[in-house]
């Protein structure tokens, strides 16, 4: 069964069939995979859902896979956590975590990387290629290696150890290039008109970005098939903000939810919020920065889907909120004290965020709130330099661990 009629330019509608291309020949706007919704609608329910695999691929007719070769490392299926504590401590009354801290590579991207690798199977190319500000490294080195093909990876030079290691371990070849995302961005696209590269996020672009809809999937199912009032996600380049609300609208257009009045709203780090500056100046403009902050995750200075992240904050009453480096850290730590989540700094920033508009009143404390905490702490460990209890050091003595602790010994000790 067929369910991808082919791609389509998101400026001007033009049609192009299901290959490895992302802008439009006619106006240069993004191509976007167009489905065959009658033929999805007939084909999948809440009940063939429920007896799907406990990955993404349970939503397989929702994502532009045309073969029978999956490439699977399990994504997806990540818990949504019933945020009791943080929410006490935010004054929200239906607060929940999507916790995509654990999926593969401990982050988001193994959704959009799933879709990506399957597809660069499907259309024969031999090297999966990325520009990443760090977790989409690892996710691309580990989907290769799964898959047999050759990893190749652009990193700014000055990523987090953690990162580079994470994905060092699967054994790709990495190229640290002496500049900031947008430069190694700039470099991938000359590389990938001249090369035959499978770059995940660049000529593959219009089906990785899909692989995102799931985190809008996931949620609403576990959530009972109901969309949130609210849902706060990160913004990097802005294709999982958009991404996520595309999954939410095809879930009313197929009848899985009643209807979707979901308010978008978009985090991002103070040291890198041109969507948020365009969203405070009322324009759809986003004028690129040079980033600055801790939230390496996120500093994409140039977002690509910038423009459509706004206009679908816009259309879904949502805002656009920064938090700064401190309270980047201040929501890292409340997340891993309140829910037992260590979340990595773009975690930080959404808690942050969600912080601020709880305080300020622009989520009600009523409303059902998603946050989505994409990466895993282990992997920004240095965000927390200083600014942790330090552990107390002791000899392995009883006596030495009680005066260091400052215990009394128990007035009635005895021994039996
Ligand atoms: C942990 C994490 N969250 C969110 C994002 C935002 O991604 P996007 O570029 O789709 O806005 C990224 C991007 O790399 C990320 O690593
Ligand atoms: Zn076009």
């Amino acid at each position: 069964m067929r369910y991808v009629n082919g791609l389509e330019c998101r400026e001007c509608g033009q049609a192009y069939p299901a290959e490895p291309i992302h802008v439009c020949e006619m106006c240069f706007g993004p191509l976007e995979v167009a489905y065959d919704y009658d033929a999805i609608g007939n084909a999948i329910s809440r009940e063939t859902i429920a007896r799907g695999p406990h990955s993404l691929w349970r939503y397989k007719p929702l994502l532009p896979i045309e073969g029978d070769r999956i490439v699977d490392s399990q994504a997806g299926c990540t818990p949504l956590v019933r945020a009791h504590n943080l929410g006490r401590a935010l004054g929200l009354r239906n607060l929940f975590v999507k916790n995509d801290t654990v999926n593969p590579t401990f982050s988001f991207k193994d959704r959009p990387v799933s879709i990506a690798s399957t597809k660069a199977v499907e259309f024969g190319f031999d090297t999966l290629a990325c520009a990443s500000t760090g977790n989409l490294a690892g996710s691309v080195a580990a989907h290769a290696a799964k898959a047999g093909l050759r990893a190749c990876i652009f990193i700014p030079a000055d990523l987090e150890p953690s990162k580079v290691v994470a994905a060092q371990a699967y054994g790709p070849t990495i190229v640290a290039v002496d500049g900031n995302y947008d430069d190694v961005n700039r470099v991938c696209s000359e590389i990938a008109d001249r090369h035959r590269w499978a770059f995940v996020n660049i000529n593959l672009r219009p089906y990785y970005s899909e692989g995102s809809k799931t985190l809008a999937y996931e949620v609403a199912e576990q959530l009972g098939w109901r969309a949130p009032d609210h849902v706060v996600v990160p913004i990097a380049s802005g294709s999982l903000f958009t991404k996520v609300w595309k999954g939410f609208r095809e879930l009313a257009k197929l009848g899985l939810v009643a209807g979707v009045t979901t308010r978008m709203t978009g985090a991002q780090a103070l040291g890198c919020s041109p969507v948020v500056t365009a969203f405070d100046a009322q324009t759809l403009t986003v004028e690129p920065v040079k980033p600055k902050t801790i939230a390496k995750s996120l500093a994409i200075g140039n977002p690509a889907d910038g423009y459509y992240s706004l206009r679908i904050m816009k259309e879904s009453g949502g805002v656009a909120c920064a938090v700064d480096d401190g309270e980047v850290v201040e929501g890292i730590k409340l997340l891993a004290r309140t829910e037992g989540i260590f979340a990595e700094t773009a975690g930080g920033v959404v808690v942050g965020v969600l912080k601020k508009l709880a305080a300020s009143g622009q989520i009600d404390p009523d409303e059902l709130v998603v946050a989505y905490v994409t990466g895993n702490g282990l992997k920004t460990q240095e965000a927390l330099a200083g600014a942790l209890i330090e552990p107390i050091y002791a000899r392995p003595s009883l006596r030495a661990i009680e005066e260091a602790l400052a215990l009394e010994a128990p007035a009635a000790a005895s021994v039996a």
